[in-house]
């Protein structure tokens, strides 16, 4: 019979991260390369392929559910997805949440919420018109904070993801927090992880968390607090404020020992680490076979899970994977 998932190291994977398109309309300078080769649509999966494979990554005890990219609100089916996805919310599934840049959500953020998605997190790395233009590659801020007010007004909890950046955004991190808590959403700082060529120097902007919770302690106490959203982010209380800050520390504080997450491309490849190259690749098997080709797959990816990732970022550290977090998904 079917078992729950669970990797050689005795994690329980019941978490999942799909990213439901490569593509995406900013460029953020960490994230992608100026110029970009995505994927042609015909291998991409179709929304009926991702759903039926949905289906059963919850039949094999998968909770939460996270749609990304890429950018997912620039798929054009993506509120039909979250829909039909959506019906297992409270049956089934614990969660199904969003990881997008914002500037669609304007548009989406009601039919997100009615399809069962009550969370989303927002990439958000500068509050300030012209740098948000810069660290994206010519993205206009004005669209993001429209998504962020219609996300709020449709009753979605809002976690704000900013990728702290030497030299580009160390400055606005305190302002960042305030802003967030004005408006009742939570802040999740990321360090850089060395994820695909750039075209430039990630060791240039690399600021590590343990030195921003240091200064952000000159202003405010930070208490731990159990608060888990499932993922990476170890979360405090921040003294005089309601926000919580959240820390993703790839780097100064690895979290892998109790990883609990796979993730499936646009493609259908399972990777089970984002920092890994090793993968299984179901969509052959699948248009194939359909869903029995694809359950010895997984029971495959499951043994390729690693211990932990080994990103370093450092004087001669090359990328610890070719490929991008848009495909990965983040
Ligand atoms: P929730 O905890 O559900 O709110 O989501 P999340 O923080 O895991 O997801 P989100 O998409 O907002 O990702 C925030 C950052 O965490 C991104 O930079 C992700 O790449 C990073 N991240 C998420 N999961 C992992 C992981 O397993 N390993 C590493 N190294 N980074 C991760
Ligand atoms: N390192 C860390 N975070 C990254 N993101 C994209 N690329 C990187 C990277 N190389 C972040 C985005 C988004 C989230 C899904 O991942 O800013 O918030
Ligand atoms: Fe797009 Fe997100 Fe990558 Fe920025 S970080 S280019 S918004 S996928």
């Amino acid at each position: 019979g079917r078992t729950v998932l669970t990797d050689a190291l005795g994690r329980r994977i019941s978490y999942l991260r799909i990213s439901v398109t490569d593509r995406c309309d900013l460029r953020c300078r960490y994230c992608m390369a100026e110029r970009m080769t995505f994927l042609p649509r015909d291998q991409v999966l179709t929304l009926e392929e991702i759903a039926l494979l949905a289906d059963l990554f919850i039949a094999r005890g998968v909770r939460r559910i996270r749609l990304t990219g890429g950018e997912p609100l620039v798929r054009r089916d993506i509120v039909d997805l979250v829909r039909r996805i959506g019906r297992h919310v409270g049956a089934g599934l614990d969660e199904l949440t969003l990881t997008t840049n914002g500037t669609r959500l304007a548009h989406h953020a009601q039919a997100l919420a009615d399809a069962g998605v009550r969370r989303i997190n927002v990439s958000l790395d500068s509050l300030d018109p012209e740098r948000f233009a810069h660290v994206t590659r010519n993205g206009d801020i004005r669209p993001v904070f429209e998504g962020l007010e219609a996300a709020r007004a449709a009753g979605l909890s809002v976690k704000i993801n900013m990728v702290a950046l030497k030299g580009i955004n160390e400055d606005e991190i305190l302002p960042m927090l305030h802003w967030c808590d004005a408006r009742g959403f939570d802040l999740t700082l990321i360090e850089t992880m060395p994820l695909g060529e750039t075209g430039e120097d990630r060791t240039d902007h690399y600021l590590p968390l343990t030195q921003v919770a240091d200064s952000i302690r000159r202003h405010h106490a930070l208490t731990p607090v159990p608060h888990r959203t499932g993922g990476p982010a170890r979360y405090h209380a921040v003294e005089g404020l309601k926000a919580r800050l959240g820390l993703i520390t790839p780097l100064t504080h690895n979290f892998c020992a109790d990883c609990n997450r796979m993730r499936m491309t646009c493609e259908g490849k399972i990777f089970m680490c984002l920092g890994h190259e090793d993968h299984v690749d179901l969509k052959a098997a699948f248009r194939q076979g359909g869903l029995p080709a694809v359950e010895p797959l997984i029971d495959r990816a499951l043994r390729l899970k690693p211990a932990a990732h080994d990103f370093r970022i450092g004087a001669d550290a090359a990328p610890a994977v070719r490929r991008h977090m848009s495909v990965t998904g983040g």
